[in-house]
């Protein structure tokens, strides 16, 4: 009797064991990101491969900024998340790239934050 409860237990964690890869198997893979997936412009591939070390590229292209806040986040990466520091000239080809592609947004498109039950 008590073999057989322990067996059903040992059952019932194969089971749950076995069922859990297959649920994370049903989460969407995250695309593999490559460079082309952004938008064209020199200095790209050196931008991309300098910032995917430690998170994705989409984190970066969602935001738009001026050269001084790009800087200014690159410092960020810097000094708070241990980001190897780029050589003078790359640094500057990496501003150049985020700058042209990823540069501040239009009031307009801005959006922010609006609170439904407002419009
Ligand atoms: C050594 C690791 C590292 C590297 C390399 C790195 N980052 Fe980050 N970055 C982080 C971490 C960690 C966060 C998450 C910060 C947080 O918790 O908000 C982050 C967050 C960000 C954010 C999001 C800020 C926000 O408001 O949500 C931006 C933008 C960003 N990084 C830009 C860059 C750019 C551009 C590069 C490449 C030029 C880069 N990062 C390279 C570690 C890194």
């Amino acid at each position: 009797m008590i073999a057989r409860i322990r067996r059903a237990g040992l059952a019932l964690g194969a089971g749950l064991f076995l069922a859990m890869p297959a649920a994370l198997a049903q989460a969407p893979a995250p695309a593999e990101e490559t460079p082309e997936m952004f938008p064209a412009g020199p200095n790209r591939d050196e931008a991309f491969y300098a910032c995917i070390a430690c998170h994705n590229f989409k984190l970066v292209a969602a935001q738009g900024l001026s050269r001084e806040k790009w800087g200014e986040t690159l410092d960020w990466m810097l000094s708070k998340h241990n980001m190897p520091a780029l050589a003078a000239d790359e640094r500057g080809k990496v501003l150049d790239y985020l700058v042209e592609a990823f540069p501040p947004k239009a009031p307009s498109l801005q959006g922010g934050w609006k609170n439904p039950f407002l419009n």
